[in-house]
């Protein structure tokens, strides 16, 4: 994880450093740092704690020039302090360096350069990285990091400067993102394009193994082969605008409330009369006809949608799907071959399990199909096809529209392959026509939590007051049946990453194997009951968690009366919809029952502790 940015030309740099890496913090935010080279000095400022505490410490005592890095850290190896911060350098100050990744052999090189006499003061990997370049420097700093490269195993994306070199900065990566930003007589590095987009929409995304060279406004860059090479420069189309709060209190919140527009553009896009195009997909349809089975992988979020995928799948295409979490694919010696299409979902697409996973599954001659969210990352470049979501930059962690885009593009892709087979079903004829419904009852369902009237606020401030009055000690559980399960886990994932409460998804058919014993007055029942083949079971389930006393907030359908002759205690109604397609919509007040829970408790919604958006480690 981490964030890095780099900057060579003529204006400030630490503003520009500053402001780059508070649209990265999204990727760690235990400790920042940043160096400044000017005057064949190298200057470093780095502090324990949130962006902020480094922006305040530079407001009182600025770093002034015009060639720098900087980074913004999220903890693997040594405590979040000062010292472990980023940028690290040599013991002389010649050299300073910022990483993102795990070195695996750094425990070997720090040996070897300490027998050299090089002494190391922090507990990180990355320290390693400016002791080998100073030794291996002698007068070209691009030279030096070729050579240390060599010695590295594990994942990078590095910016180095070294005081002899006024203008220079050198980058490098390997299985951790970086692309370069190309602006008038300046160029940039960093982690993630928003961390530059201020300044420039033309970038070049870095390919594995590749070193920049920025000089001034001059970009080279070299092959693992050390061979000149020329990377393709993409114009970015969306504006910073997208990447910021646009007057909501959290940008959890905001990209809440940008899902009817996600889904929209995304259905426009797609849905041309009545077929589905994907202009990126390459996956040859000789293939996708031939297809046995498919494997859906992912992690988290990109999991449950994955969840979903399974049945949307299944009943449209009849094809056999299975999921797997991709630390579980990547290690166990999994069934896949010629015959199983393997589709990875990622909304970063640089998660390095799913990475992994994919590899995996190449190597073993499946094709892979990546739905991903982030334009030109590892997964969307590595996979055979890609599918992008383009819901715009997604900041929180805690995954909102990313989701729902995902669940829109495996609908369609369900639909896309059942006619590609040619074995559409009769019921598909209103498929794309219910699809296209979606984005306005979305809208619907968000418009009345807009309001001073708002249930969902009223109900996390119950729920806060009950717990504070139970000391801490109270939990949700959300059940549900059939193709809203995975919501259920979605749901208790949404409330535990922001709010620390702790809650679990389960189908409700498995409640009487174990989760029955939790139900007293404590838990907060949630129960997906929108209308649906199993609702009836729903029902009975809510009957027996009332019959012990729990409290149960269902999730019904407008309309619904019978629910009413159930003594529920809380009642959330979405619009009526076939059961196929309530999931995007059952898990927008599920969204915000956990960020209103969140922001009772005043947590930092946007920056859950311990957690990082872009999770480039296993
Ligand atoms: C979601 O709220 C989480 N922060 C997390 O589970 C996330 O979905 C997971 O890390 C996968 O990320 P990816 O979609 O970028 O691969």
């Amino acid at each position: 994880m981490c964030g890095i940015i780099g900057y060579t030309g003529k204006k400030e740099v630490s503003k520009i450093l500053v402001k780059g890496l508070s649209r990265l913090e999204y990727r760690g935010y235990d400790s920042a740092g940043i160096a400044v080279l000017a005057k064949e000095k190298i200057r470093i400022r780095k502090k324990k704690g949130k962006l902020s505490v480094l922006r305040d410490d530079l407001k009182r005592v600025p770093i002034e020039g015009h060639v720098g890095i900087g980074h913004t850290r999220w903890a693997t190896h040594g405590v979040p302090n000062d010292v472990n911060a980023h940028p690290h350098a040599d013991g002389e100050h010649s050299v300073a360096v910022v990483h993102n990744g795990i070195i695996e052999n750094y425990r070997e090189i720090k040996e070897n350069l300490k027998k050299k006499g090089y002494d190391f003061l922090s507990d990180t990997d990355s320290e390693v990285f400016a002791h080998l370049i100073s030794d291996n420097y002698n007068g070209d700093l691009c030279e030096a990091v070729k050579t240390s490269i060599k010695e590295i195993k594990g994942s990078y994306a590095i910016a180095a400067m070294h005081k002899n070199e006024p203008d220079r900065i050198i980058g490098a990566r390997m299985d951790s993102p970086l692309v370069v930003g190309v602006g008038e007589d300046e160029t940039f590095l960093a982690s993630d394009i928003p961390a530059i987009l201020d300044y420039t929409k033309d970038v070049i995304y870095i390919e594995n193994g590749d070193i920049v060279d920025l000089s001034g406004n001059v970009c080279s860059i070299y092959d693992s082969d050390g061979q000149k090479v020329e990377r393709d420069m993409v114009k970015i189309k969306w504006d910073i605008s997208q990447a910021e709060k646009g007057g909501y209190k959290h940008f959890m919140l905001k990209e809440i409330f940008e899902q009817p527009k996600v889904l929209h553009d995304i259905f426009k896009e797609r849905i041309i009369g009545d077929s589905v195009a994907f202009e990126e997909l390459v996956i040859d349809e000789g293939v996708l006809k031939g297809i046995k089975n498919i494997a859906i992988i992912a992690c988290g979020t990109a999991y449950h949608a994955g969840l979903t995928g399974k049945y949307i799948l299944e009943k449209h295409t009849r094809i056999p799907v299975w999921v797997d979490t991709s630390s579980e694919f990547r290690y166990r010696d999994p069934l896949v071959g010629e015959n199983t299409l393997v589709v990875v979902v990622s909304q970063s697409g640089e998660t390095a399990d799913t990475l992994a996973a994919l590899r995996e599954a190449k190597s073993r001659g499946s094709k892979v199909l990546a739905i991903c969210n982030v334009l030109g990352s590892s997964i969307a470049r590595e996979a055979d096809g890609v599918i992008y979501t383009h819901a715009g930059p997604e900041i929180a962690v805690a995954s909102t529209k990313a989701y729902t885009a995902q669940l829109a593009i495996l609908y369609l892709f369900a639909y896309y392959l059942a006619e590609v087979r040619g074995d559409s079903q009769e019921h598909d004829k209103n498929f794309l026509k219910e699809l296209k419904k979606l984005p306005a009852s979305a809208e619907k369902i968000l418009r009345q939590y807009h309001t001073d009237e708002n249930i969902l606020e009223k109900y996390a401030g119950e729920f806060h007051e009950y717990y504070l009055a139970r000391n801490n000690k109270s939990c949700f559980l959300y059940l549900a049946r059939n193709v809203n399960y995975p919501n259920a886990l979605e749901g208790a994932l949404k409330l535990k990453e922001i709010s620390y409460v702790s809650a679990e998804g389960y189908p409700a058919g498995e409640m009487k194997h174990g989760p029955i014993a939790l139900i007293d007055e404590n838990p907060w029942v949630v129960c997906i009951a929108v209308e649906a083949d199993t609702y009836e079971k729903m029902l009975s389930n809510i009957q027996e968690i009332k019959a012990r006393g729990g409290l149960v907030i269902a999730i019904t359908t407008e309309g619904d009366t019978e629910i009413k002759g159930i003594d529920v205690n809380y009642n959330i109604r979405v619009p009526r919809v076939p059961e196929m397609f309530s999931p995007i919509l059952v898990i927008v007040p599920l969204q915000l029952l956990a960020y209103f829970i969140a922001a009772e408790f005043g947590y930092d919604i946007d920056q859950p502790r311990n957690l990082a958006k872009s999770v480039t480690v296993e």
